[in-house]
């Protein structure tokens, strides 16, 4: 069989891939190693964390914040098989979506581990062992990543688990510990704490979320720590033993010295992910990684090889489901013979916490590593009526503009609904936006967004409602 493009994996890079390259009247097929289709996201990642922050967070506000509404409904009781099953359903959902739409845009799949044998030659061999072989003019690879490990501590999903075994605990852990203060850590660490466990979180670093600007960070770590989360930061730990009934983790100075002994019944292993190019026959085929074993590409998503493309977490860039999407579109689209193209420079950056935390654009340090002048706008939720009348004041939204064009270059919030409300923002920066133009733009009264607004013109010093 003979295709224009074949794409290697069905996450939310290589699904859309296919989708767009299919609109495109090219002739495609996928195939995909996994029992469903939907990658990482939607089977173990994206999808099954925000069902479960969603329904953790509801059960949370039942218990601390109906009754100062007036509604009284008593203790809510945890039916966590019944709260697992919700997130199985809605994974359920969204992976049949993709199995539709790939059959709505008459994209051929395959089912099995794909492997590039020679120049427009990709093996598929299924899970019986029968291999077969498909000619492609272009390939995509988009296998995606995998759960990077710690030296000596063994993944057992059960008692040291990764975020795909944190996501189907059968019980509340009584002491939760999670390595790592990144995103997976600080979601998951979420989750479970608010179902009851005691959540500690050991970091390597002096500081939590690495990459997001630090005054966004701390805040977010005081809240944190607030709603019952311990840090030990610039911590590493350096052997888990599992011989007791109780997890025994040793946690030493990042910077040396003594260790000391903590308990815990589940230790999550959140401390970053790593290119998947395990079977792909990338040696053989001569397509070259980069010094972090990722695919590496040029500025159109093409490797070193002819008619050999990647796209999403396997290639260098933010781990992001929306980067993997508009990739694929992108190199659909440059295969295709037209003009692809992803603007890195505004990809946005949620976590689905409460308050969540988004961000768009450069943050302070980013700046001044660059030596750009800029000047920051700030705007805290104290004094956002709508964030004030619903007692959710936690946050703020800062804004980072040029000091000589007036230009956004950076958007950070800490607040409820933070997620939906880092849209503006970056529509805002895709069609290059002075601060100005944001704050003499119309906000609805009264919403949350309408900080983004006073943040704007906090960034001239002419905030109203400060
Ligand atoms: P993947 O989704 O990893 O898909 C790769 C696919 O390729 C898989 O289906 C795999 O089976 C298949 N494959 C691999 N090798 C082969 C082969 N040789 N042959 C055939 N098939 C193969 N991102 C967000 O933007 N928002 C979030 O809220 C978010 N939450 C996350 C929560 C968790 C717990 C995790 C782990 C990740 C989360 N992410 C989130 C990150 C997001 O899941 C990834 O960025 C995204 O899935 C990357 O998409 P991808 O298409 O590159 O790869
Ligand atoms: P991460 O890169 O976000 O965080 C890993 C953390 O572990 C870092 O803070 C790092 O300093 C720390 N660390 C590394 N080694 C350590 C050690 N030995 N001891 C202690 N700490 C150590 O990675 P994470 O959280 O595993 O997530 C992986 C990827 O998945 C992220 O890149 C993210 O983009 C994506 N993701 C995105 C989500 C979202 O968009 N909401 C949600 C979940 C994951």
């Amino acid at each position: 069989m003979s295709y224009d493009v074949i794409v290697i994996g069905t996450g939310p890079g290589g699904y859309v891939c296919a989708i767009r390259a299919a609109q495109l009247g090219l002739k495609t097929a996928v195939v995909e190693k996994d029992k469903t289709f939907g990658g990482t996201c939607l089977n173990v990642g994206c999808i099954p964390s925000k069902a479960l922050l969603h329904a953790s967070e509801l059960f949370e506000e039942t218990a601390h914040s109906f009754g100062r509404m007036g509604i009284d409904v008593g203790a809510p009781k945890l039916n966590l098989p019944a709260m697992m099953k919700f997130k199985d359903e809605g994974v359920d959902g969204n992976v049949k979506g993709v199995d539709y739409l790939l059959k709505k845009n008459k994209v051929d799949t395959f089912r099995g581990v794909g492997r590039i044998a020679a120049p427009g030659k990709l093996e598929v061999t299924d899970e019986g062992g029968r291999k077969q072989t498909l000619d492609a003019r272009a390939v995509v690879i988009a296998t995606g990543s995998d759960v990077a490990r710690l030296k000596g501590i063994t993944i057992d999903e059960k008692r040291i688990v990764s975020s795909t075994g944190a996501l189907v605990l059968p019980k509340v852990p009584e002491k939760l510990l999670v390595v790592g203060a990144g995103v997976i850590g600080l979601e998951l660490g979420s989750v479970w704490r608010r179902l009851g466990a005691q959540v500690l979180v050991v970091e390597f670093l002096d500081r939590i979320l690495p990459g997001m600007d630090l005054d966004v960070a701390r805040s977010f770590q005081r809240i944190l720590q607030k709603q019952g989360i311990a840090f030990k930061l610039a911590s590493k730990v350096s052997a888990i033993d599992t011989s007791g009934a109780k997890l025994k983790a040793s946690i030493e100075p990042a910077a040396g010295g003594s260790a000391e002994t903590v308990d815990a019944d589940v230790a999550l292993i959140a401390v970053g992910r790593v290119p998947y190019t395990e079977g792909l026959g990338l040696a053989e085929a001569g397509v070259k990684l980069d010094n972090r074993g990722r695919v590496a590409v040029d500025a159109h998503l093409a490797t070193n090889v002819p008619g050999v493309y990647a796209i999403g977490d396997v290639i260098a860039g933010p781990m992001l489901a929306h980067k993997a999407e508009d990739e694929g579109v992108a190199v659909a689209e440059i295969i295709a013979g037209r003009a692809g193209h992803v603007n890195y420079d505004v990809i946005p950056n949620v976590i689905y916490t409460y308050p969540e935390v988004a961000s768009v654009g450069k943050s302070e340090e980013d700046l001044k590593a660059e030596g750009v002048a800029y000047q920051a706008g700030k705007f805290p939720f104290t004094a956002n009526g709508r964030a004030k009348v619903n007692h959710q004041t936690d946050g703020f939204v800062k804004i980072l503009a040029d000091t000589k064009t007036d230009r956004v270059l950076g958007v950070h919030i800490v607040g409820p609904d933070a997620g939906n409300m880092i849209a503006e923002a970056a529509v805002a920066m895709e069609f290059g936006a002075s601060s100005e133009d944001i704050a003499r733009t119309c906000h609805a009264h009264p919403t949350l967004s309408e900080a983004i607004k006073e943040a704007a013109m906090a960034v001239e010093k002419r905030s109203i409602h400060m």
